[in-house]
C-alpha cells in the first residue's frame, strides 16, 4: 500500500472511530434493535409475579419510595418532568409511562429496578432498595399520574444551599 493511501485509510478508521464515540440521539433503526434485544434477551425476571397488590395505599407507597432517589432522573411523574438533562444521556432517559416501558412485565420492571441497565445511566437499586420497596415502586410505574401533575423534582428549585 502506497503511504498516502495508507494516511487515507487511516484517517477514515479515525474519523468513524470518533464518530462513534460522540453522544448522538439514537437512530430509529438502532432504537428498534436495542428494544427488541432489551425486550427479549438482556432484561430477566419476565415470568415473576408481583406480591404487591395495586391498592391506593400502595401506589402512594410506591410514589414516595419512587421520590428518594429515582425522581432526579425521571421525574416526581415518571415522565422527565423538569429533568434538565433528560434527552442528553445516552440513550436519553425515557418516559416510563411510554409503550415501550409498559410492555415490559411486571417481574421485567423489577429486574431493570434492582440491576440496572448497562451502559447506560440507568444505576442498579441492589442493596439500596429491599424486594419490596422495587415491587411496591413498579406498581406505582403501573398508575402513573398525568404528566406534569406533580411538579418538578425539588433538587432542580435552583435553591438547594438555601437557608
Ligand atoms: C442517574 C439517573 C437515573 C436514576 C437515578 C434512575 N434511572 Fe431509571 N433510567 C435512567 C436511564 C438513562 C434510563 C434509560 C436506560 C436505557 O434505555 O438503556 C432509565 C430507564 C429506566 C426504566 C426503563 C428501562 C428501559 O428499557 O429503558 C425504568 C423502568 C427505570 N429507569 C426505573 C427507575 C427507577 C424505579 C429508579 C429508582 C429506583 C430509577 N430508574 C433511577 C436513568 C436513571
Amino acid at each position: 500500500m502506497r503511504l498516502g493511501s495508507f494516511f487515507a485509510v487511516f484517517g477514515c478508521v479515525a474519523c468513524l472511530a470518533l464518530a462513534g464515540c460522540k453522544v448522538t440521539p439514537p437512530g430509529k433503526a438502532e432504537t428498534a434493535v436495542v428494544q427488541w434485544t432489551k425486550h427479549t434477551v438482556t432484561v430477566g425476571g419476565k415470568h415473576d409475579k408481583n406480591p404487591v397488590q395495586s391498592t391506593p395505599d400502595k401506589i402512594e407507597a410506591g410514589k414516595q419510595t419512587f421520590g428518594f432517589y429515582c425522581v432526579v432522573c425521571h421525574g416526581r411523574d415518571g415522565q422527565n418532568t423538569g429533568v434538565p438533562f433528560a434527552g442528553n444521556m445516552s440513550p436519553p432517559i425515557p418516559s416510563l409511562a411510554s409503550k415501550e416501558i409498559q410492555r415490559y412485565s411486571d417481574g421485567q420492571l423489577k429486574w431493570i429496578i434492582e440491576n440496572g441497565l448497562s451502559p447506560s445511566g440507568m444505576p442498579a437499586a441492589k442493596g439500596i432498595l429491599s424486594d419490596e420497596d422495587i415491587w411496591t415502586i413498579v406498581v406505582f410505574l403501573r398508575h402513573l399520574p398525568p404528566a406534569g401533575s406533580l411538579g418538578e423534582p425539588r433538587t432542580y428549585s435552583g435553591d438547594e444551599y438555601a437557608k
